[in-house]
């Protein structure tokens, strides 16, 4: 059987998807639940992209152990002194380089010539070697590339020092047969292809990332990048949990360290941090993937899960036989689910989540998992509270004209702030902008229900955005969605002025 490695890229692609803005503690907790998957690479980041990616990248690497840890470099000095810099006290680092080699993007993008771009790559891997002996070497839009171009920068690549040369279908263009025929050629054609190990990166823009990758493995490549959920740029790249079941499923002859047992677990985790909520007809992890709607079907699965299941949901962590949370659990029990759902909260923070715990349990018969990861998904963000909500009174109602009354304090100071608006969310976001002496300007906002019934949980999401454009995204839960609502939009606005801080 030979081994595929898999190379987790959820924090540094999937967090180009947009709208994601993943903070230190945050990534930190990913990465630690990723290794506990046990991914074989996870790729922190990009940490030339900001000081504050740098910092999440170091903090990984500084704090996770077991899988390499690698951090992605254009093919410029600058760039893989700060990836060098960030990964250096990893137990296993890896410096990752990429310069394109496809026409379209060296004359379009790059300005440049096919040579000068074979140059840089063999100078970036040359210069990324003096660090590290772990030297990973991608051909942007290797799909599009031009074969015989693209065998030469590899084979040049390798002769440099790279061991790893990734094979990105950059937009996802590629089908099936034709990537997989893509791999099997650069094997046969590039001399000093036993010197490295080919890698695959698959775009799902088609939805055919994850066909794409295993057609990869089927013609000889031995690592695949890929995401939690297919989170990644546009309509991001190839699922983990998807090509790691289908191979356990088809039982195809390939090792993989992974523990399917924890894919549940980091998927939620990932959607709840990330705040991408997964489709619910999603392969593997989406609501529906064990949900069967038609007599027929429930009928079959009640006689024998075999006929209409190909997966087990055990295979893939699903708890089984939930005892039912409520105002009579206790501490132990509400850890032993956090854990479930891929929590492991620091004694102080699960002090605080119990609280709340409590606090709706009594307002609420049964708690449910949405409702405790609405509880503390926002809590592990650790967003200082600049600006506090003390105070908030609505007057709503038919007839008379919604006015908000809202006290904020801001390092002990109280703000005072009144207005009427279009409706109580209305007057109360008047408010809070009134108080608050920040430029920045409301984007979206969304309310929804965590569970069915009227006392369920709300929860509100905020996002707003400065004046260079950065995005900044606030999320809220409350059995009152007025107060979800005016915690959300102070979250989002405390992240905005914890960015311009730091
Ligand atoms: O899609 C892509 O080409 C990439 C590279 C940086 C590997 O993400
Ligand atoms: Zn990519």
């Amino acid at each position: 059987m030979g081994k595929v490695y898999i190379f987790d890229t959820t924090l540094r692609d999937g967090e180009q998807t947009p709208g994601v803005n993943l903070n230190k503690e945050e990534k930190l907790e990913i990465a630690k639940q990723l290794a506990k998957l046990n991914v074989d690479i996870i790729e922190a980041g990009f940490p030339i992209a900001s000081p504050g990616e740098f910092e999440a990248v170091k903090n990984i690497a500084e704090n996770v152990k077991g899988p390499i840890i690698a951090a992605l470099a254009r093919a410029i000095p600058l760039d893989i002194d700060r990836a060098w810099e960030a990964i250096k006290y990893a137990e296993s680092p890896r410096i990752h380089t990429f310069i394109a080699t496809s026409d379209i993007h060296i004359e379009k993008k790059l300005k440049k010539t096919r040579d000068e771009v074979l140059e840089q790559a063999v100078s970036a891997v040359r210069y990324a070697k003096r660090y590290c002996s772990d030297v990973e070497f991608s051909a942007e839009d290797a799909v599009r590339s031009d074969f015989n171009f693209l065998c030469k920068v590899f084979e040049a690549v390798i002769d440099a020092g790279a061991t790893v040369i990734n094979v990105p279908d950059t937009v996802g263009y590629a089908l099936p047969w034709e990537f997989g025929e893509l791999i099997k050629k650069l094997k046969e054609n590039i001399k000093n292809i036993d010197k490295a190990i080919i890698s695959v990166h698959c775009h799902n823009d088609l939805g055919l990332a994850t066909a794409n990758s295993l057609s990869a493995i089927i013609n000889g490549a031995e690592q695949v990048e890929c995401t939690i959920n297919g989170l990644g740029e546009r309509a991001g790249n190839a699922a983990m949990e998807e090509l790691v079941v289908a191979i356990k499923v088809r039982r195809l002859p390939y090792e993989i360290g992974i523990r399917t047992e924890e894919i549940y677990k980091t998927s939620k985790l990932v959607s709840n941090l990330t705040g991408v909520i997964i489709q619910p007809n999603k392969a593997v992890v989406g609501e529906n993937a064990f949900a069967h709607e038609s007599g027929i079907h429930q009928h079959g699965v009640i006689q024998d899960p075999s006929t209409y299941e190909i997966i087990d949901p055990k295979m893939i962590g699903i708890p089984e036989n939930r005892i039912v949370l409520g105002k009579h659990s206790g501490k132990h029990a509400f850890e032993k689910r956090l854990q479930e759902l891929g929590y492991s909260l620091p004694p102080e923070q699960l002090e605080e989540a119990f609280r709340k715990f409590k606090e709706l349990a009594d307002k609420k018969k049964e708690i449910t998992d949405k409702d405790i990861e609405a509880l503390v998904s926002n809590q592990i963000r650790l967003i200082p509270e600049y600006y506090k909500l003390t105070h908030l009174q609505v007057v709503s109602g038919i007839g008379i004209v919604p006015t908000a009354t809202v006290i904020l304090s801001e390092d002990g100071e109280e703000i005072k702030s009144v207005e009427i608006g279009n409706g109580p969310v209305d007057a109360v976001y008047k408010a809070i902008a009134k108080a608050v002496k920040i430029t920045h300007n409301l984007e979206d906002f969304s309310l929804k229900s965590v569970t069915g019934g009227t006392d369920a949980l709300g929860e509100a999401m905020v996002k707003i955005s400065d004046k260079e454009g950065n995005i900044f995204v606030g999320r809220a839960t409350s059995t009152d969605v007025i107060e979800a609502s005016a915690t959300a939009y102070l979250r989002a606005l405390n992240q905005l002025i914890m960015f311009k801080k730091t």
